[in-house]
């Protein structure tokens, strides 16, 4: 057994963490290693700079955000940018899914409504379809976190990476910080382990920095990078239509988001506002209901825009923006060892303050940012929960939905009692189905995966 690391005990009391080190004379050589290894990692600064901050929105100047349909008006300079190599696709994954309650990667969960396509397969195939009609390189850029990282690369791995080089598949795990109890401290989830918690999907951007990945995007040439998350099977991973509106105008637009109207005032989806003169993303639960409630003369709400996780960021503008994202601070249940009795207690009600970072926190800070409103049943369908609202019954109907309606612009007969499904291989809108020798009528117990 080692006596504490004077250097470790220091600084630990100078940051009010002593109490870390409790259980310190029980534990075994291999486990004193764990934790004074886990404690050097820790960013103890940051620790005291996030302890200090939370969202301020409801201090701030709320207004409605302007947004502009998507539409092909500049379909052709998004083609050429993707042509000339200048997309990568961005895939936050790495996400703990609690709500799913599936044993692995929310990635490996089957999506698709016949095949059960995996959601990283589903965008997969997004881009090897893409890659092959404009007949170039989109590399992926996929964050992971500590604890999922080492399966999905064996997934991506065992599955061939779906039809993608795996050179042009590009891994990183995002970071961790510690939960705090009411009082600021660090808990404890064993006698040796530090209470973690991922540092959430805006942890992305500081992730890309810390491990290479902005640099290996501008020695390829990548300069903006189509966001999507991975649980949306809906979600058009490579939009011609919207890098083109992104690209439109000025050259130096930093980010673009996707928007879709609401369905109802209670509707709980961050909505996009201008804060402060700034696009900003105002989480549901920070709206105040009578802006949430408001309408215009058309009688549409005028805090509408729900926000579908699907942006663009400019590459350079990234590489700014690490240090300037807030964080924001939960109630949580977090499991832990009382430094007094050395039991482990698994409390009933929240305890502790989980930290995490959102994405969409960049848009305040970017140039030119443009809302673009999309068709919500074209582009959402999320699979969040096990059963009932956003799982994946629901995201299966709509799934077909708009299988359905592709088809139904070519021509086809379907009945609404058929199953469908069209593979991302095939088709990425319904004039991609020209190309395919299609049936003149699908029946309705006929199941159809093209
Ligand atoms: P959600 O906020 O829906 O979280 O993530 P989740 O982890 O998937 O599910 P729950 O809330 O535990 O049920 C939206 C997206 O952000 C990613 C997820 O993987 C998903 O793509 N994410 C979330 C991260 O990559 N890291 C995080 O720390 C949180």
């Amino acid at each position: 057994m080692n006596s504490i690391p004077s250097k470790l005990q220091k600084k630990l009391a100078d940051y009010n963490q002593a109490h870390l080190l409790t259980f310190w004379n029980e534990l075994n050589d291999a486990e004193q290693q764990e934790l004074d290894t886990q404690l050097k990692t820790i960013d103890f600064d940051q620790f005291v700079t996030l302890k200090a901050k939370s969202s301020e929105v409801t201090t701030k100047k709320v207004e409605p955000c302007a947004t502009i349909p998507l539409d092909e008006s500049n379909f052709d300079l998004g083609v050429r940018a993707i042509k000339n190599g200048e997309i990568g696709v961005l895939t936050v994954a790495g996400g703990q899914g609690t709500r799913l309650g599936w044993s692995g990667p929310k990635g490996t969960y089957p999506a698709t409504p016949i095949t059960g396509k995996s959601l990283f397969q589903v965008i997969a195939e997004q881009i090897v379809f893409a890659s092959q009609k404009y007949n170039t390189t989109i590399p992926w850029y996929i964050m992971t976190s500590n604890q999922n990282d080492a399966i999905t690369r064996a997934f991506l791995l065992d599955n061939n990476c779906f039809g993608l080089e795996r050179t042009d598949i590009f891994l990183f795990t995002q970071g961790e910080v510690p939960a705090v109890d009411c009082d600021g401290n660090m808990l404890l989830a064993t006698k040796s382990e530090v209470a973690m918690n991922p540092d959430g999907h805006g942890g992305v951007v500081a992730a890309l920095q810390r491990s290479g990945g902005l640099e290996e995007m501008a020695t390829r040439g990548i300069q903006h990078l189509s966001y999507v998350q991975i649980d949306n099977p809906l979600a058009q991973v490579i939009d011609p239509s919207f890098i083109g509106l992104h690209l439109s105008d000025r050259s130096s637009r930093e980010a673009s988001s996707k928007c879709v109207l609401k369905t109802d005032p209670d509707e709980k989806v961050g909505v996009f506002c201008t804060v402060n003169g700034n696009v900003e993303v105002v989480e549901y639960s920070d709206l105040p209901s009578e802006k949430a409630t408001e309408r215009g003369d058309n009688g549409a709400l005028l805090y509408g825009g729900g926000s579908i996780a699907l942006h663009l960021f400019s590459v350079e503008f990234l590489q700014q923006a690490a240090q300037r994202m807030q964080w924001h601070k939960a109630n949580k249940k977090v499991s832990y060892v009382d430094v007094q009795t050395g039991e482990k207690i698994e409390p009933d009600s929240p305890n502790a303050f989980k930290y995490e970072k959102f994405v969409f926190d960049v848009l305040p800070f970017a140039k030119g940012t443009l809302v673009i409103e999309t068709s919500r049943e074209d582009e959402f369908a999320p699979i969040k929960n096990a059963s009932g609202q956003d799982s994946s019954e629901t995201s299966h109907l709509l799934q077909q939905n708009r299988a359905k309606r592709w088809l139904e612009a070519q021509g086809v007969e379907v009945s609404p009692q058929s199953t469908v499904e069209i593979s991302p291989l095939t088709a990425s809108c319904a004039m991609d189905l020209q190309e395919v020798n299609l049936p003149r009528a699908i029946g309705e117990d006929e199941i159809v995966a093209l």
